[in-house]
Protein backbone atom coordinates (compact mmCIF):
# COMPACT_ATOMS: atom_id res chain seq x y z
CA UNK A 1 0.00 0.00 0.00
CA UNK A 2 1.60 3.29 -0.79
CA UNK A 3 2.53 5.42 2.29
CA UNK A 4 0.26 8.26 3.20
CA UNK A 5 1.64 11.57 3.45
CA UNK A 6 0.93 13.95 5.76
CA UNK A 7 0.30 17.60 5.81
CA UNK A 8 3.34 17.94 8.47
CA UNK A 9 5.66 15.58 6.06
CA UNK A 10 4.00 17.59 2.99
CA UNK A 11 5.25 20.79 4.78
CA UNK A 12 8.51 19.62 6.35
CA UNK A 13 9.57 18.54 2.30
CA UNK A 14 8.42 21.69 1.10
CA UNK A 15 10.57 23.26 3.52
CA UNK A 16 13.94 20.86 2.96
CA UNK A 17 13.54 19.82 -0.50
CA UNK A 18 12.35 22.68 -2.70
CA UNK A 19 13.10 25.58 -0.23
CA UNK A 20 9.55 27.53 -0.49
CA UNK A 21 8.82 27.63 2.70
CA UNK A 22 11.16 29.01 5.74
CA UNK A 23 10.29 26.98 9.26
CA UNK A 24 7.84 29.61 11.00
CA UNK A 25 5.78 29.69 7.55
CA UNK A 26 6.09 26.17 7.98
CA UNK A 27 5.15 26.43 11.44
CA UNK A 28 1.96 28.98 10.83
CA UNK A 29 0.30 26.97 8.40
CA UNK A 30 0.56 23.92 10.86
CA UNK A 31 -1.33 26.14 13.23
CA UNK A 32 -3.64 27.09 10.98
CA UNK A 33 -4.49 23.29 9.74
CA UNK A 34 -4.66 22.59 13.81
CA UNK A 35 -7.47 25.35 14.23
CA UNK A 36 -9.17 24.33 10.97
CA UNK A 37 -9.30 20.98 13.13
CA UNK A 38 -10.86 22.77 15.99
CA UNK A 39 -13.58 24.51 13.95
CA UNK A 40 -14.32 21.64 12.02
CA UNK A 41 -15.29 19.76 15.24
CA UNK A 42 -17.60 22.51 16.17
CA UNK A 43 -19.02 22.49 13.08
CA UNK A 44 -19.37 18.71 13.39
CA UNK A 45 -21.54 18.68 17.03
CA UNK A 46 -24.16 21.72 15.60
CA UNK A 47 -26.76 21.46 17.29
CA UNK A 48 -25.33 19.34 19.98
CA UNK A 49 -22.98 21.92 20.58
CA UNK A 50 -24.85 24.69 20.91
CA UNK A 51 -23.24 26.67 18.10
CA UNK A 52 -25.95 27.11 15.87
CA UNK A 53 -28.02 30.80 15.50
CA UNK A 54 -26.97 34.23 15.49
CA UNK A 55 -24.84 36.17 17.60
CA UNK A 56 -26.98 38.78 18.10
CA UNK A 57 -24.01 41.22 16.71
CA UNK A 58 -23.13 42.49 13.87
CA UNK A 59 -19.99 43.03 11.90
CA UNK A 60 -17.22 46.12 10.28
CA UNK A 61 -19.75 45.34 6.93
CA UNK A 62 -22.99 45.44 8.62
CA UNK A 63 -23.76 41.70 8.65
CA UNK A 64 -25.57 39.91 11.38
CA UNK A 65 -22.65 37.73 13.38
CA UNK A 66 -23.50 33.89 13.61
CA UNK A 67 -22.49 32.08 16.83
CA UNK A 68 -19.84 29.86 14.18
CA UNK A 69 -18.23 33.06 12.72
CA UNK A 70 -17.47 34.58 16.05
CA UNK A 71 -16.20 30.78 17.85
CA UNK A 72 -14.18 30.37 14.40
CA UNK A 73 -12.60 33.61 14.57
CA UNK A 74 -11.55 33.07 18.44
CA UNK A 75 -10.36 29.61 17.81
CA UNK A 76 -8.05 31.04 14.74
CA UNK A 77 -6.64 33.99 16.90
CA UNK A 78 -6.04 31.46 20.53
CA UNK A 79 -3.96 29.09 18.39
CA UNK A 80 -1.86 31.42 16.19
CA UNK A 81 -1.24 34.47 18.57
CA UNK A 82 1.30 32.56 20.71
CA UNK A 83 3.80 31.27 18.14
CA UNK A 84 5.61 33.63 17.63
CA UNK A 85 5.65 33.39 13.96
CA UNK A 86 3.11 36.04 13.60
CA UNK A 87 2.97 40.03 13.36
CA UNK A 88 -0.43 40.88 13.55
CA UNK A 89 -3.67 39.44 12.18
CA UNK A 90 -7.00 40.61 10.41
CA UNK A 91 -10.59 39.06 9.95
CA UNK A 92 -13.64 39.40 8.47
CA UNK A 93 -14.97 39.36 11.86
CA UNK A 94 -12.61 42.49 13.48
CA UNK A 95 -13.01 45.67 12.76
CA UNK A 96 -9.19 46.61 12.80
CA UNK A 97 -6.19 44.40 13.03
CA UNK A 98 -5.19 42.10 16.00
CA UNK A 99 -1.58 42.43 17.08
CA UNK A 100 0.03 40.26 18.41
CA UNK A 101 0.53 41.21 22.21
CA UNK A 102 3.76 42.04 23.83
CA UNK A 103 3.77 38.90 26.02
CA UNK A 104 4.24 36.83 23.23
CA UNK A 105 7.53 37.20 20.41
CA UNK A 106 6.28 38.97 17.59
CA UNK A 107 7.23 37.24 14.53
CA UNK A 108 7.40 38.65 10.51
CA UNK A 109 4.20 37.19 9.09
CA UNK A 110 0.41 38.32 9.26
CA UNK A 111 -2.86 35.98 8.80
CA UNK A 112 -6.22 37.30 7.39
CA UNK A 113 -8.98 34.80 7.30
CA UNK A 114 -12.31 34.66 7.07
CA UNK A 115 -13.00 32.65 9.86
CA UNK A 116 -16.22 31.16 8.15
CA UNK A 117 -17.28 31.21 4.76
CA UNK A 118 -21.01 30.49 4.11
CA UNK A 119 -22.55 31.88 7.02
CA UNK A 120 -26.48 31.31 5.17
CA UNK A 121 -25.49 28.17 5.21
CA UNK A 122 -24.47 27.30 8.73
CA UNK A 123 -27.67 26.91 10.43
CA UNK A 124 -28.75 24.47 7.06
CA UNK A 125 -26.07 21.89 7.34
CA UNK A 126 -24.54 22.90 3.55
CA UNK A 127 -20.92 23.14 3.35
CA UNK A 128 -19.20 26.14 4.55
CA UNK A 129 -15.27 26.55 5.28
CA UNK A 130 -12.39 29.00 6.76
CA UNK A 131 -10.44 30.63 4.12
CA UNK A 132 -6.49 31.80 4.93
CA UNK A 133 -3.87 34.53 3.51
CA UNK A 134 -0.61 34.67 4.41
CA UNK A 135 1.66 38.24 3.66
CA UNK A 136 4.97 38.97 5.00
CA UNK A 137 5.35 42.19 6.97
CA UNK A 138 6.72 44.83 4.29
CA UNK A 139 10.46 44.92 4.55
CA UNK A 140 11.72 48.27 6.23
CA UNK A 141 8.27 48.34 7.78
CA UNK A 142 10.17 48.96 11.13
CA UNK A 143 9.56 47.75 14.82
CA UNK A 144 5.51 47.42 15.22
CA UNK A 145 2.71 46.64 12.69
CA UNK A 146 -0.02 48.68 11.16
CA UNK A 147 -2.91 48.43 9.04
CA UNK A 148 -0.60 49.79 6.00
CA UNK A 149 1.52 46.67 6.67
CA UNK A 150 -1.61 44.64 5.41
CA UNK A 151 -2.09 46.42 2.34
CA UNK A 152 -0.46 44.31 -0.29
CA UNK A 153 -1.43 43.19 -3.33
CA UNK A 154 -2.50 39.25 -3.60
CA UNK A 155 0.46 38.19 -5.72
CA UNK A 156 2.70 39.23 -2.70
CA UNK A 157 0.39 36.37 -0.45
CA UNK A 158 3.58 33.46 0.97
CA UNK A 159 1.04 31.21 1.30
CA UNK A 160 -3.12 30.78 0.94
CA UNK A 161 -5.97 28.16 1.49
CA UNK A 162 -8.90 27.14 2.50
CA UNK A 163 -10.45 24.24 4.61
CA UNK A 164 -14.01 23.41 4.04
CA UNK A 165 -15.82 21.75 6.28
CA UNK A 166 -18.73 19.08 3.73
CA UNK A 167 -19.24 15.47 4.13
CA UNK A 168 -14.96 15.27 4.35
CA UNK A 169 -13.49 17.93 6.12
CA UNK A 170 -10.38 19.06 2.89
CA UNK A 171 -7.64 21.46 3.37
CA UNK A 172 -6.75 22.81 -0.08
CA UNK A 173 -3.19 24.28 0.19
CA UNK A 174 -0.99 26.67 -1.98
CA UNK A 175 2.79 28.18 -1.07
CA UNK A 176 3.58 28.84 -4.78
CA UNK A 177 3.92 25.35 -5.92
CA UNK A 178 0.78 24.46 -7.55
CA UNK A 179 -2.37 23.26 -5.11
CA UNK A 180 -2.21 20.60 -2.76
CA UNK A 181 -5.31 18.62 -0.98
CA UNK A 182 -5.58 17.04 2.73
CA UNK A 183 -8.43 15.23 3.75
CA UNK A 184 -8.90 14.73 7.30
CA UNK A 185 -8.48 11.43 8.59
CA UNK A 186 -10.83 12.06 11.96
CA UNK A 187 -9.42 8.50 13.63
CA UNK A 188 -5.61 9.89 13.42
CA UNK A 189 -6.59 14.03 13.55
CA UNK A 190 -4.58 14.36 10.70
CA UNK A 191 -4.59 15.94 7.36
CA UNK A 192 -3.70 13.49 4.71
CA UNK A 193 -2.36 14.23 1.25
CA UNK A 194 -5.04 13.28 -1.71
CA UNK A 195 -4.47 15.24 -4.31
CA UNK A 196 -1.39 17.03 -5.76
CA UNK A 197 -1.11 18.95 -8.39
CA UNK A 198 -4.64 20.22 -8.92
CA UNK A 199 -5.94 21.38 -12.50
CA UNK A 200 -8.53 22.66 -13.46
CA UNK A 201 -9.96 22.75 -16.86
CA UNK A 202 -9.69 25.73 -19.39
CA UNK A 203 -13.00 25.09 -20.62
CA UNK A 204 -15.98 24.19 -18.86
CA UNK A 205 -19.79 23.73 -19.39
CA UNK A 206 -20.43 25.20 -15.45
CA UNK A 207 -21.06 28.45 -14.50
CA UNK A 208 -21.90 29.81 -10.72
CA UNK A 209 -23.77 33.00 -10.17
CA UNK A 210 -26.46 34.21 -7.79
CA UNK A 211 -29.32 34.45 -10.74
CA UNK A 212 -31.66 36.03 -8.28
CA UNK A 213 -29.74 39.56 -8.91
CA UNK A 214 -29.25 39.53 -12.43
CA UNK A 215 -31.56 42.32 -12.98
CA UNK A 216 -28.99 44.11 -11.37
CA UNK A 217 -25.96 42.99 -13.48
CA UNK A 218 -23.39 45.08 -15.58
CA UNK A 219 -23.82 44.55 -19.01
CA UNK A 220 -20.97 42.13 -19.87
CA UNK A 221 -22.27 39.91 -17.18
CA UNK A 222 -25.25 40.24 -18.68
CA UNK A 223 -24.51 39.03 -21.94
CA UNK A 224 -22.09 36.48 -20.51
CA UNK A 225 -24.57 34.60 -18.31
CA UNK A 226 -27.21 35.63 -21.48
CA UNK A 227 -24.97 33.55 -23.83
CA UNK A 228 -24.29 30.78 -21.74
CA UNK A 229 -28.57 30.46 -20.72
CA UNK A 230 -29.19 30.38 -25.13
CA UNK A 231 -27.15 26.45 -25.22
CA UNK A 232 -26.63 24.85 -28.50
CA UNK A 233 -28.38 27.16 -30.48
CA UNK A 234 -26.85 29.91 -28.75
CA UNK A 235 -23.42 31.79 -29.42
CA UNK A 236 -21.49 29.05 -27.72
CA UNK A 237 -23.14 26.28 -28.96
CA UNK A 238 -23.21 24.09 -25.89
CA UNK A 239 -25.70 23.51 -22.77
CA UNK A 240 -24.41 24.87 -19.33
CA UNK A 241 -25.18 23.46 -15.93
CA UNK A 242 -25.69 25.93 -12.77
CA UNK A 243 -24.72 25.43 -9.42
CA UNK A 244 -24.53 27.87 -6.52
CA UNK A 245 -23.59 26.87 -3.18
CA UNK A 246 -23.60 30.37 -1.39
CA UNK A 247 -20.49 29.38 -0.18
CA UNK A 248 -17.68 30.80 -1.92
CA UNK A 249 -15.11 27.65 -0.66
CA UNK A 250 -18.04 25.35 -1.93
CA UNK A 251 -18.07 26.67 -5.18
CA UNK A 252 -14.18 27.01 -4.75
CA UNK A 253 -13.61 23.34 -4.48
CA UNK A 254 -16.08 22.32 -7.04
CA UNK A 255 -14.39 24.42 -9.36
CA UNK A 256 -10.90 23.25 -8.27
CA UNK A 257 -12.01 19.74 -8.66
CA UNK A 258 -14.02 19.32 -11.78
CA UNK A 259 -13.94 22.52 -13.51
CA UNK A 260 -16.40 25.60 -14.16
CA UNK A 261 -16.51 29.95 -13.30
CA UNK A 262 -17.59 31.44 -10.49
CA UNK A 263 -19.07 35.61 -10.54
CA UNK A 264 -20.22 37.58 -7.93
CA UNK A 265 -19.58 40.81 -10.04
CA UNK A 266 -20.58 44.50 -9.04
CA UNK A 267 -24.19 45.67 -9.30
CA UNK A 268 -26.21 48.17 -9.09
CA UNK A 269 -28.02 47.32 -6.16
CA UNK A 270 -25.04 49.10 -4.25
CA UNK A 271 -23.01 51.39 -6.93
CA UNK A 272 -20.76 52.60 -4.39
CA UNK A 273 -19.33 49.25 -3.94
CA UNK A 274 -17.14 47.26 -5.96
CA UNK A 275 -18.72 44.33 -5.16
CA UNK A 276 -20.03 41.56 -2.12
CA UNK A 277 -16.57 40.15 -1.95
CA UNK A 278 -13.78 40.90 0.18
CA UNK A 279 -10.21 41.35 -1.29
CA UNK A 280 -7.70 40.65 1.12
CA UNK A 281 -9.33 37.47 3.27
CA UNK A 282 -11.62 36.37 0.16
CA UNK A 283 -10.92 36.95 -3.76
CA UNK A 284 -6.54 37.35 -3.28
CA UNK A 285 -6.56 33.35 -1.42
CA UNK A 286 -9.08 32.05 -3.69
CA UNK A 287 -7.62 33.49 -6.55
CA UNK A 288 -3.90 32.76 -6.19
CA UNK A 289 -5.36 28.73 -5.54
CA UNK A 290 -6.84 29.17 -8.84
CA UNK A 291 -4.28 30.61 -10.61
CA UNK A 292 -1.89 28.44 -8.91
CA UNK A 293 -4.51 25.32 -10.73
CA UNK A 294 -4.22 26.93 -14.03
CA UNK A 295 -7.01 28.76 -13.95
CA UNK A 296 -8.07 32.63 -13.96
CA UNK A 297 -9.04 35.37 -11.63
CA UNK A 298 -10.20 38.83 -12.62
CA UNK A 299 -12.50 41.69 -11.47
CA UNK A 300 -13.70 41.82 -14.80
CA UNK A 301 -11.22 44.59 -15.38
CA UNK A 302 -7.91 43.92 -13.98
CA UNK A 303 -6.11 40.60 -12.29
CA UNK A 304 -7.41 39.90 -9.14
CA UNK A 305 -3.46 39.62 -7.79
CA UNK A 306 -2.77 43.16 -9.06
CA UNK A 307 -4.97 45.03 -7.55
CA UNK A 308 -3.86 47.57 -4.66
CA UNK A 309 -6.00 47.42 -1.78
CA UNK A 310 -6.87 50.75 -0.34
CA UNK A 311 -7.94 49.40 2.84
CA UNK A 312 -8.35 46.46 5.16
CA UNK A 313 -12.17 45.55 4.02
CA UNK A 314 -11.53 45.97 0.93
CA UNK A 315 -14.55 44.45 -1.76
CA UNK A 316 -14.30 43.17 -5.48
CA UNK A 317 -16.24 42.03 -7.93
CA UNK A 318 -14.84 38.46 -8.71
CA UNK A 319 -14.72 36.47 -11.81
CA UNK A 320 -12.80 33.27 -11.35
CA UNK A 321 -12.44 29.72 -12.65
CA UNK A 322 -11.24 28.08 -16.06
CA UNK A 323 -9.28 29.91 -17.87
CA UNK A 324 -11.23 30.47 -20.80
CA UNK A 325 -14.11 31.17 -19.27
CA UNK A 326 -12.94 33.88 -16.90
CA UNK A 327 -10.98 35.40 -20.43
CA UNK A 328 -14.36 35.67 -22.15
CA UNK A 329 -16.05 37.57 -19.13
CA UNK A 330 -13.48 39.80 -18.76
CA UNK A 331 -12.64 40.34 -22.78
CA UNK A 332 -16.43 41.31 -22.78
CA UNK A 333 -15.67 44.32 -20.08
CA UNK A 334 -12.80 45.43 -22.16
CA UNK A 335 -15.05 46.17 -24.92
CA UNK A 336 -17.59 47.69 -23.03
CA UNK A 337 -15.04 49.99 -21.63
P1 LIG B 1 -19.46 35.11 4.42
O1 LIG B 1 -20.37 34.02 4.88
O2 LIG B 1 -18.02 34.87 4.83
O3 LIG B 1 -19.94 36.50 4.75
O4 LIG B 1 -19.33 35.03 2.84
C1 LIG B 1 -20.49 34.79 2.08
C2 LIG B 1 -20.19 35.04 0.66
C3 LIG B 1 -19.64 33.86 -0.12
O5 LIG B 1 -19.27 32.75 0.62
C4 LIG B 1 -20.74 33.48 -1.06
O6 LIG B 1 -20.22 33.18 -2.31
C5 LIG B 1 -21.62 34.68 -1.11
O7 LIG B 1 -21.40 35.42 0.06
C6 LIG B 1 -23.08 34.33 -1.20
O8 LIG B 1 -23.79 35.49 -1.37
P2 LIG B 1 -25.38 35.51 -1.68
O9 LIG B 1 -26.06 35.12 -0.41
O10 LIG B 1 -25.61 36.95 -2.07
O11 LIG B 1 -25.64 34.53 -2.81
MN1 LIG C 1 -19.96 37.42 6.58
MN1 LIG D 1 -16.85 34.64 3.06
MN1 LIG E 1 -17.23 34.81 6.79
Amino acid sequence: MPQKISLTRYLVEQQRVDGHIPSQLRLLLEVVARACKSISQAVNKGALGGVLGTAGSENVQGEVQKKLDIIANEVLIEANEWGGHLAAMASEEMDGIYVVPNRYPQGEYLLLFDPLDGSSNIDVNVSIGTIFSVLKKPEGAGAGVSEQDFLQPGHRQVAAGYCIYGPQTTLVLTVGDGVAMFTLDREMGSFVLTQENVQIPPDTKEFAINMSNMRHWDAPVRRYIDECLAGKDGPRGKDFNMRWVASMVADVHRILSRGGVFLYPWDKREPDKPGKLRLMYEANPMGWLVEQAGGAATSGRQRILDIQPGKLHERVSVILGSKNEVERVTGYHAGAA
